[in-house]
C-alpha cells in the first residue's frame, strides 16, 4: 500500500493543477518505496526530483496567478519561497548523510495538504477566468516551464 493515496477532497478542480498536485504526491510515494528499501541512492534522486518538480510548480503557479491578476498573488509567492527554502534543508541534511526521510514525508504531507485546501483553492475562481479566455496561455506556458 502506498503511504499517500490521492483523496478526491484534494482536488481543486483545475486538471493541470490537479495532476501537478498529484505527481508530487507520487513523488512522496516513490521515496517511501526508495527508504523501505534502504537504498541511499534512489532517495537522493527521488529527493532531488521532488525539489525540482516541486519548484517548477510553484512558478507555474504563480505565473498562473499573476495572469489572472490574483490580488493574494505576493504572499502566495512568499509561501512558497518559504517552503522551499525548508525542504531544501531537508536535502543538505540528507546529502550530510542523516536519515530526514519518514520526517520529510509526513511534513511534506501536513503542509501540502493544507496548502492546497486552503491557499490553492482561493485562486482558483480568478486562474479558471484565464484559463477560459487565454486557450492559448496553457499550452504555451506548459512547455516553457516542463518542457514538451
Ligand atoms: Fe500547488
Ligand atoms: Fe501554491
Amino acid at each position: 500500500m502506498s503511504y499517500w493515496t490521492w483523496d478526491p477532497s484534494l482536488n481543486v478542480g483545475i486538471d493541470v493543477i490537479d495532476g501537478q498536485h498529484r505527481r508530487i504526491v507520487d513523488y512522496i510515494n516513490d521515496l517511501d518505496e526508495a527508504h523501505s528499501e534502504k537504498d541511499h541512492e534512489k532517495v537522493t534522486q527521488i529527493l532531488m526530483g521532488l525539489v525540482d518538480y516541486t519548484v517548477t510548480h510553484f512558478a507555474f503557479e504563480e505565473d498562473l496567478m499573476r495572469q489572472a491578476g490574483y490580488p493574494l498573488s505576493d504572499s502566495h509567492k512568499k509561501v512558497h519561497e518559504t517552503f522551499i527554502s525548508h525542504i531544501s534543508k531537508y536535502k543538505e541534511q540528507h546529502e550530510k548523510g542523516q536519515d530526514i526521510t519518514r520526517k520529510l514525508m509526513s511534513e511534506l504531507q501536513i503542509w501540502l495538504t493544507n496548502h492546497i485546501k486552503n491557499e490553492d483553492k482561493h485562486y482558483v475562481p480568478y486562474a479558471n477566468k484565464v484559463l477560459n479566455k487565454k486557450k492559448g496561455w496553457l499550452n504555451r506556458t506548459l512547455g516553457r516551464f516542463f518542457g514538451d
